[in-house]
């Protein structure tokens, strides 16, 4: 049976906002019921647009944050609250990725200095042994090992990237958290450290919880999707199920926005509405094209159709007629960048 690394049930997370003196704290609902599970060796990539949520998830099921409600267990041991003598193993088995690897590096600190902190902390390695390690792993992700003696303005973009995901595998991780990993480099850049991603995952069996707006880049590294709109997941399952045909019609306009992966656009009417006063009935309602007196009254619970999890009480329209498109059901088939 493949092992389960991250099951995440019902996970929400509200932040109190404060409005002025005189006015109320509000209540703002970044991420509200986000269940899945994540199995050794695959990656899940949570999409949608800004302010919905992405980047409060991978908080949380990166230890960073609590979740308000729900649970989350990772690699078998319950994350909210861990039992004091795991809550070391808990730290070491998840890392995160951020999206700018321009302020992610300390400056002033060395590159073997940036990969050795975390054995020097962690374990009860020699600095010899440290050093050797941190070599390795720059190896590992494509750099040259003399690099270590250099600092991280010495680098491009796409070799900053390549240092902090080394930086995150220093203590072994079972899983990464990757928050816009390539959103800040070029195209061909973006694809080379893509298929690094693939290739260590490959090599080391990493799970991946990989947060994009990009659905061209989804395309690639996912084996299953998660879409959220205003919190809430509306569509999730095997991507090339979700990609072949999407069953919400905020995954429609999702996919239709990004090109060459739809031969028509769909213009979202209206704008994404507060966060501190989400429409009622489906988060959607206000912007969806087929929306009927049952989407502004009734929110859709995610319910199966066609081995996937759609929240939409008007799915089953999208299931005939809507031509299916081909999609490989294994990720990393970006293109290698040429030399
Ligand atoms: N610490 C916080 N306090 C209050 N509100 C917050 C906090 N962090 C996030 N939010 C709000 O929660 C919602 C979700 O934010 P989040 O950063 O998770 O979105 P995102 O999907 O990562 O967006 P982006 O694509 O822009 O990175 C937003 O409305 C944001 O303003
Ligand atoms: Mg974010």
């Amino acid at each position: 049976m493949s092992e389960v690394v991250v099951e995440a049930k019902d996970l929400q997370r509200v932040y109190t906002v404060r409005r002025g003196l005189f006015r109320a704290p509000a209540h703002l609902q970044a991420v509200g019921n986000i269940s899945f599970q994540l199995e050794k060796g695959r990656t899940l990539a949570v999409v949608g647009e800004s302010g919905c949520g992405k980047s409060t998830l991978a908080r949380m099921v990166s230890l960073i944050e609590k979740p308000t409600a729900g649970s989350l267990t990772l690699v078998g041991t319950d994350a909210v609250h861990p039992p004091a003598d795991r809550k070391r193993e808990l730290r070491r088995a998840v890392q995160l990725v951020f999206q700018n690897p321009y302020g992610s590096l300390n400056p002033r600190k060395k590159i073997a200095t940036v990969l050795e902190d975390p054995l020097a902390i962690n374990t009860t390695l020699g600095k010899s042994e440290r050093a050797a390690k941190a070599r390795e792993m720059l190896a590992r992700v494509g750099l040259r090992p003399e690099y270590a003696n250099r600092y991280p303005h010495m680098f491009s973009g796409g070799q900053r990237q390549r240092i902090a995901i080394a930086r995150a595998l220093m203590l072994g991780p079972q899983l990464l958290v990757a928050d816009e990993p390539v959103s800040a480099l070029d195209v061909s850049i973006q694809a080379q450290v893509l298929n690094l991603l693939a290739d260590l995952q490959a090599e080391l069996g990493l799970s991946y919880l990989f947060i994009s707006h990009d659905l061209g880049v989804v395309r690639h590294i996912a084996h299953d999707v998660l879409v959220m709109y205003l919190g809430h997941a509306v569509e999730q399952g095997p991507k090339a199920r979700i990609f072949a045909r999407p069953l919400h019609p905020y995954t429609q306009a999702l996919l239709a926005s990004t090109p060459g992966l739809a031969e028509q656009r769909i213009v979202l009417k209206g704008e994404l509405p507060s966060p501190l006063a989400p429409p009622p009935g489906c988060v959607f309602n206000t912007r969806c094209a087929h929306a009927t007196e049952r989407c502004r009254a009734e929110r859709p619970l995610p319910r199966l159709l066609d081995e996937r999890l759609v929240a939409c009480h008007h799915a089953e329209k999208f299931l005939d007629g809507a031509a299916e498109g081909r999609v490989d059901d294994a990720p990393s088939a970006v293109v290698r960048a040429q030399p």
